[in-house]
C-alpha cells in the first residue's frame, strides 16, 4: 500500500504539474466584438477630459450622425472631426470615448487595429481601469502616445506600494520602475516598445497590427505584432474560440507580481478606448514634437490635418 500510495502520488503530482502548464495560459472567448458589435458592447462617453484636452466628446447619436463612429461588418471607425474650424473661445474638436460596458479582471483583450489616429496634438489611448476607483483599482495602458512620437509604450498607474524589477522578461524598454499616479506627476511604470512602427504614422504605414494584454493575478503581459510579422501566433490572427498565452513568446511589456500584489492594485476594469487633443501630455510637450504654432491653435484652425485622426479596428476580442 506504501508503494502504491506514493506511486499514485508520484502520478497525481505529474498530472497536477502538465495540467496546470496546459491551463495556464489558456483562456476561453467571452466577447467577439466585430463591426456593429461596438455600438452595443461600449457605451459613449460624453463627459468632460479629465486630463484638460482641447476636445468635445459627444454621445453615440451624435457621433452616427456625423460619421465619427462608423461600422462595417468587418471594421468600426471612431475618428474626430475633420471639417470644423473651432473658435478659441468655444468647446474643443468632437471627438469619441468609448468605454465597455462589461468589467474584467483575469483576461485577456486581443485588439487587432488596422488604423490608430495620428497628427499633431492627437492623444490616443486604449487603455483599462475602473475609473470610480482610481488609482486604487490600478490603470493599464495599452496603447498610448501623443503627437506621433513612436513608439508606443504599456503604463501601469496604481495606489502606492506597487513597483517592478528592473530585471524582467520583455522585448521592451523599462522606464520608471514606480507605478505610484504620486510619483513625478503620475508617470507610471512604463515599458517603452522597440518597433518603431507600433505607434502612429509607422503603425498606420504597415497596415497597423495586433495588440494584447493578459492580466492575471502573477503578472500583466502586453504583446504588440506588426500586420505583416512572421510571428503572429496562429489564435491571435484567426479568429478562434480560446487562445493559449504559452505559446505567445516574450511580450513587448512584463509586469510581474513580485512587488507589487496585483490582485490587490488592481480591482475590476472596463476597456476604454479614447482620442483626446492637446490637454496635460499632448499638450505639455507639443513644443518638443516638431509641430507647428501652439497645440490649442492648431487643434482650432486646422480641422483637415485630423483626416487621419481615427481608430479603425477590424476586432476586439476579450478571453477569460
Ligand atoms: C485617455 O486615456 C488616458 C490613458 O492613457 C487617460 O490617462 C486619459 O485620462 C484619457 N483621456 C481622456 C480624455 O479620456
Ligand atoms: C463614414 O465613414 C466611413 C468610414 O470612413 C466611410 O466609409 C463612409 O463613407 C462615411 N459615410 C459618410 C456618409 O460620409
Ligand atoms: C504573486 O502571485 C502569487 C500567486 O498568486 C502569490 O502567491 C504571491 O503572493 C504574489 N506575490 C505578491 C508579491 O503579491
Ligand atoms: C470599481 O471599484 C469599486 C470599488 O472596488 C467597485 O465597487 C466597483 O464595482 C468597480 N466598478 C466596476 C465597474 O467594476
Amino acid at each position: 500500500m506504501v508503494k502504491f500510495h506514493s506511486l499514485l502520488t508520484f502520478v497525481s503530482a505529474v498530472c497536477l504539474a502538465s495540467v496546470t502548464s496546459v491551463l495556464a495560459g489558456s483562456y476561453t472567448l467571452s466577447d467577439n466584438i466585430v463591426g456593429p458589435a461596438f455600438f452595443d458592447a461600449f457605451e459613449w462617453q460624453a463627459i468632460g477630459d479629465p486630463t484638460h484636452g482641447r476636445v468635445q466628446y459627444v454621445d453615440q447619436a451624435t457621433s452616427r450622425s456625423r460619421n465619427l463612429t462608423y461600422a462595417s461588418s468587418n471594421s468600426f471607425v471612431l475618428r474626430a472631426d475633420s471639417t470644423t474650424t473651432l473658435s478659441p473661445s468655444g468647446p474643443g474638436r468632437q471627438s469619441v470615448r468609448i468605454r465597455t460596458k462589461k468589467t474584467y479582471q483575469t483576461h485577456v483583450a486581443v485588439f487587432d487595429v488596422r488604423h490608430m489616429p495620428q497628427g499633431c496634438g492627437t492623444w490616443p489611448a486604449i487603455w483599462e481601469t475602473n475609473e470610480s476607483n482610481w488609482p486604487n483599482g490600478g490603470e493599464i495602458d495599452i496603447v498610448e502616445g501623443v503627437n506621433d512620437q513612436a513608439p508606443n509604450a504599456a503604463t501601469l498607474h496604481t495606489a502606492a506600494g506597487c513597483s517592478m524589477p528592473a530585471s524582467r522578461t520583455q522585448t521592451g524598454t523599462n522606464g520608471q520602475l514606480d507605478c505610484d499616479t504620486a510619483v513625478n506627476g503620475n508617470t507610471g511604470c512604463g515599458v517603452r516598445f522597440t518597433e518603431p512602427n507600433s505607434y502612429g504614422p509607422g503603425f498606420n504605414n504597415n497596415g497597423g497590427g495586433w495588440l494584447a494584454v493578459e492580466r492575471n493575478n502573477q503578472f500583466i503581459n502586453v504583446w504588440f505584432w506588426p500586420r505583416n510579422s512572421g510571428n503572429v501566433p496562429g489564435d491571435v490572427r484567426n479568429a478562434i474560440s480560446g487562445v493559449n498565452t504559452d505559446t505567445w513568446g516574450t511580450p513587448s511589456a512584463n509586469f510581474p507580481n513580485t512587488s507589487c500584489d496585483i490582485s490587490k492594485f488592481f480591482n475590476a476594469h472596463n476597456i476604454i478606448i479614447n482620442l483626446t487633443f492637446c490637454g496635460d501630455w499632448a499638450g505639455g510637450v507639443y513644443g518638443q514634437s516638431g509641430c507647428p504654432s501652439t497645440c490649442d491653435d492648431f487643434v482650432n484652425n486646422n480641422p483637415a490635418a485630423f483626416a487621419n485622426a481615427y481608430f479603425d479596428f477590424a476586432s476586439l476580442r476579450v478571453y477569460q
